[in-house]
């Protein structure tokens, strides 16, 4: 909670998804699995993928600039650029600085943040502090990702699960009282062996995990990760809430990242929330990590899900391992 005069939140929203759509039938001729046990185990019919030769940035350099149109600005008026991703396109520049040149904001400072399927919340979050301590006015959050350059095509147990796509937000000041009420991050770093993805260095123990001849590819023990994902889920819920001084029962809409559906129906049954609250498009787009909330909530907006005064939670979890909530009162 804060002392300021006015509020932190949303004041545009955009997003971006590669028109090439990847169905679980495609994946029955790549892999051995079937478009029947991937919609039972995942609830995953279809996801989004980049041309091989197109980088990850053209969908935020998208998601950005029609945030920015969305929030009335221009690109000069920013004064700082976030981009949350796991699957940068170059560790320099920074997707931030590719993402700035693009859209001409030449004013603004950027940097990359990697909380890996949490990332959006807290780039939410980082957002807000500078711009409650009054550093920065505009800031812009840009969730990319390009997964389907870091996932071994020929691993079923991975590669069915993940997209690619990007949203973006813009935040400043609104009404006092709305916005963003309160947010929860945290980390565990002793799980973080349960996703990984190698980049500059490879252990013998990567080797060992990985299929074949690439091993700078995503590996990921399921199991551990969907028991992990179920109960912080429920927990980071609940976390906020308790910040806030409410309870789910003041909660309009809950949209959580979009990893699974039925680690999304295994928490709210864990938390005793009926499933119409929550929302989900996972059967479109899989898990495109840190830039699944944002995609999601601008849908939900759009479809006129939400209204003015409404709570929505937030909730990410993912890579590091890593968790994040957020509480926002929605401002528009
Ligand atoms: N198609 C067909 N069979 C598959 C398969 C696929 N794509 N992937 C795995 N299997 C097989 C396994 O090899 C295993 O076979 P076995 O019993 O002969 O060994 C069987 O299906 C069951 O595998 P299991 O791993 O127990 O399945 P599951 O119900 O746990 O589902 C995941 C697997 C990956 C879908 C699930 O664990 C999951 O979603 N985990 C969380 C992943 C996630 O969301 N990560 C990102 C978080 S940000």
């Amino acid at each position: 909670m804060n002392s300021l005069t006015h509020g932190i939140g949303i004041l545009g929203l955009g997003s971006a998804l590669p028109e090439k759509v990847l169905t679980n039938f495609d994946l029955e001729k790549m892999v051995d699995t079937s478009d029947e046990w991937i919609i039972k185990r995942t609830g995953i019919s279809e996801r989004r993928i980049l041309e091989r030769e197109t980088p990850a940035y053209v969908l935020g350099v998208e998601a950005a600039k029609k945030a920015i149109d969305d929030a009335g600005l221009k690109p000069e008026e920013i004064d700082l650029i976030i981009v949350t991703t796991s699957c940068p396109d170059y560790l320099s520049p920074s997707i931030s600085c590719i993402i700035q040149k693009e859209i001409k904001a030449k004013n603004s400072a950027a940097f990359d943040l990697n909380a890996a399927c949490s990332g959006f919340i807290y780039g939410l979050t980082t957002a807000q502090q500078f711009i409650s301590t009054g550093y920065y006015k505009n800031v812009l959050v840009v969730a990319c990702e390009g997964l389907s350059k870091i996932v071994d095509w020929e691993d079923r147990n991975t590669c069915i699960l993940f997209g690619d796509g990007a949203g973006a937000v813009v935040l400043g000041a609104v009404e006092k009282e709305y916005g963003i009420i309160d947010t929860e991050l945290g980390a565990d770093g002793s799980m973080g062996h349960f996703i990984t993805i190698p980049c500059c260095h490879l252990s013998n123990e990567d080797k060992e995990k990985r299929l074949h001849e690439n091993k700078m590819v995503l590996w990921m023990d399921g199991t551990e990760v969907f028991k992990f994902a179920v109960n912080i889920m429920a927990q980071a819920v609940e976390k906020v809430l308790e910040k806030c001084n409410i309870t789910l029962d003041d909660v309009q809409l809950i949209i959580p990242h979009q990893a699974n559906i039925r680690i999304i129906d295994g928490a709210s049954k864990k938390m005793g929330i009926l499933f119409e609250k929550v929302y989900s498009n996972v059967h479109k787009y899989g898990n495109i990590s840190s830039a699944s909330i944002p995609v999601a909530l601008e849908e939900a907006w759009k479809s006129g899900r939400i209204s003015k005064g409404d709570n929505i939670v937030l909730v990410g979890f993912g890579g590091g391992l890593t968790w994040a909530s957020a509480l926002v009162k929605w401002n528009r």
